[in-house]
């Protein structure tokens, strides 16, 4: 079996392609709330979708006149990712690769990494937020949600407290940060506390 180690933390990255090939839609066909906040802020552009799992996200911008270019470690998440795009007749660039290993000269409008980052370590996820905003063009959006260290604990996440996704981009114009409770019934009915942060890329950094 392989294996990839955070630090303490462990990605099963077979366990995670069986659970994508035997469930429908883990994740569902909806998209994120906040996802569907950036058609609104801007009309078209360039997309990174990291962690893209089976494509509720990039599909949905895809349709919307974005380009995107959708990125997961899963083969299995990147097939139904593409099986979902085919069916929903919209072209979506599409990667298979570990976020931490990955890198492109091509600049986004939008970079997108929702439900991703508590999988990895923090120093990880930090390097995570570094591409992210590396990638992003000047004027450019970061989209992030988190759990936060609020209620439930799991010894296979990392979680952030507070004001630690807003700290990361102190020096970008944040233009959301908010904290609300979502019901998951995936695997066996629970909640997570989750901070969802949209910021905007100063036009001179
Ligand atoms: C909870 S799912 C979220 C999927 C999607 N963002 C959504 O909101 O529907 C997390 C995803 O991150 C992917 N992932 C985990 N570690 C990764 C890594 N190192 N590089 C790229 N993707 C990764 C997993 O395969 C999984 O599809």
């Amino acid at each position: 079996m392989y294996e990839k180690k955070y630090n303490d933390l462990v990605l099963d990255i077979e366990k995670i392609n069986e659970e994508y090939k035997k469930s429908t839609f883990l994740w569902g066909l909806k998209p994120n709330k906040y996802v569907t906040f950036i058609p609104k802020i801007i009309k078209s552009g360039k997309v990174l979708d990291i962690g893209a799992g089976e494509g509720r996200n990039a599909i949905y911008l895809a349709k919307r006149n974005f380009e995107v270019l959708a990125l997961d470690i899963s083969k299995a998440a990147i097939e139904k990712l593409k099986m979902l795009a085919e069916r929903e007749n919209c072209s979506v660039r599409k990667v298979t690769e570990d976020i931490l290993k990955f890198h492109t000269n091509e600049k986004f409008d939008v970079v997108l990494c929702i439900a991703v980052l508590n999988i990895f370590s923090k120093e990880d996820a930090y390097n995570v937020i570094e591409k992210m905003k590396f990638f992003t063009k000047p004027n450019g959006l970061n989209l992030i949600t988190v759990f936060t260290d609020k209620g439930i604990k799991h010894k296979n996440f990392s979680f952030f407290n507070k004001k630690e996704l807003r700290d990361r981009y102190k020096d970008w114009n944040i233009l959301k940060c908010e904290y609300y409770t979502k019901y998951e019934i995936h695997h066996r009915p629970h909640r997570h506390h989750i901070c969802a942060l949209l910021a905007k890329k100063p036009k001179l950094a």
